[in-house]
C-alpha cells in the first residue's frame, strides 16, 4: 500500500486547473507537507517525448485509437517513475490530469468505447485510482475564450478541436462525476482564480489534513 495522498486535477480546457495547481503548493507546505506535483501527458522524460508527438498540430493523420494508446503509454511511465515512487515516500501528490481525461477526451469526446478506455486505465495502472480528483467545471465557451486570452503556449492539436468536441468531453466529465461522486468533487471553475483555489484547497484539507497538521 502506498503511504502518500493521490490528488488528480481535471476539466476541460481553459478551466484554469494549472495555475490552480501551483498556487495551492505553497498553501499546502505552508501546513508541513511535502508536495510533488506533475502532468500528463507527460511528467517525465519517455513520457513527455510521446506528448509531443501527440500534440504537435502538424499530426493531423493521428487516428483516434492511436491517440489513445499514446495517452495510456505515456500514463504507464508516469505511473512508474514517477506517480508511484511519490506515494511510496509519502508525497502528498498532485497531478494534472489522469485516467478520467482519456475517458472525457478519448471517450466521449472522440466517441471510443468507454468501456475499453476503462480497462485500459485499470491495466496500465494496475487498479490505482487517485484518491480525490478535483474536477473543475467551467462553460466550454468560456475556457476556450480564456485559452485565447491568456495563454502564454502555443495552441496545441487538441487546442484546435471543434466546439462540439469540447462540449462532448464536458458531458463526459460530469457523466463520470455523477457515476463517481465519492472520489471527484466539483468545483465551479467560472469563479475568480482566489475563489478557485480557496474551494480546491478547501476540499483537500476536509478531507485529508484537518486535525493532522
Ligand atoms: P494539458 O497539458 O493538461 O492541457 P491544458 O493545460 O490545455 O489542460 O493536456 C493536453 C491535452 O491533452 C488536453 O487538451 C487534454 C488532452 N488529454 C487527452 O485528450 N487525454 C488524456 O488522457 C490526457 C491525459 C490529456
Amino acid at each position: 500500500m502506498t503511504k502518500g495522498i493521490f490528488i488528480t486535477l481535471e476539466g476541460p480546457d481553459g478551466a484554469g486547473k494549472t495555475t490552480v495547481l501551483q498556487r495551492l503548493v505553497p498553501r499546502l507546505e505552508a501546513l508541513g507537507k511535502q508536495v510533488t506535483t506533475t502532468r500528463e501527458p507527460g511528467g517525465v522524460a519517455i513520457a513527455e517525448d510521446i506528448r509531443s508527438v501527440i500534440l504537435d498540430p502538424q499530426n493531423t493523420a493521428m487516428d483516434d485509437k492511436t491517440e489513445l494508446l499514446l495517452y495510456i503509454a505515456a500514463r504507464r511511465q508516469h505511473l512508474q517513475e514517477r506517480i508511484l515512487p511519490a506515494l511510496e515516500s509519502g508525497q502528498l501528490l498532485l497531478v494534472d490530469r489522469f485516467i478520467d481525461s482519456s475517458v472525457a477526451y478519448q471517450g466521449f469526446g472522440r466517441g471510443l468505447d468507454t468501456e475499453a478506455i476503462g480497462w485500459l486505465n485499470q491495466y496500465v495502472t494496475d487498479g490505482l485510482k487517485p484518491d480525490l480528483t478535483l474536477y473543475f467545471d467551467i462553460d466550454v465557451k468560456e475556457g476556450l475564450a480564456r485559452i485565447s486570452r491568456n495563454s502564454t503556449r502555443d495552441i496545441d492539436r487538441l487546442d484546435m478541436e471543434t466546439l462540439e468536441m469540447h462540449e462532448r468531453v464536458r458531458t463526459g466529465y460530469l457523466a463520470i462525476l455523477e457515476k463517481e461522486s465519492d472520489r471527484i468533487v466539483k468545483i465551479d471553475a467560472s469563479q475568480s482564480l482566489e475563489e478557485v483555489v480557496e474551494a480546491a484547497f478547501t476540499v483537500i484539507y476536509d478531507r485529508f489534513l484537518k486535525n493532522k497538521t
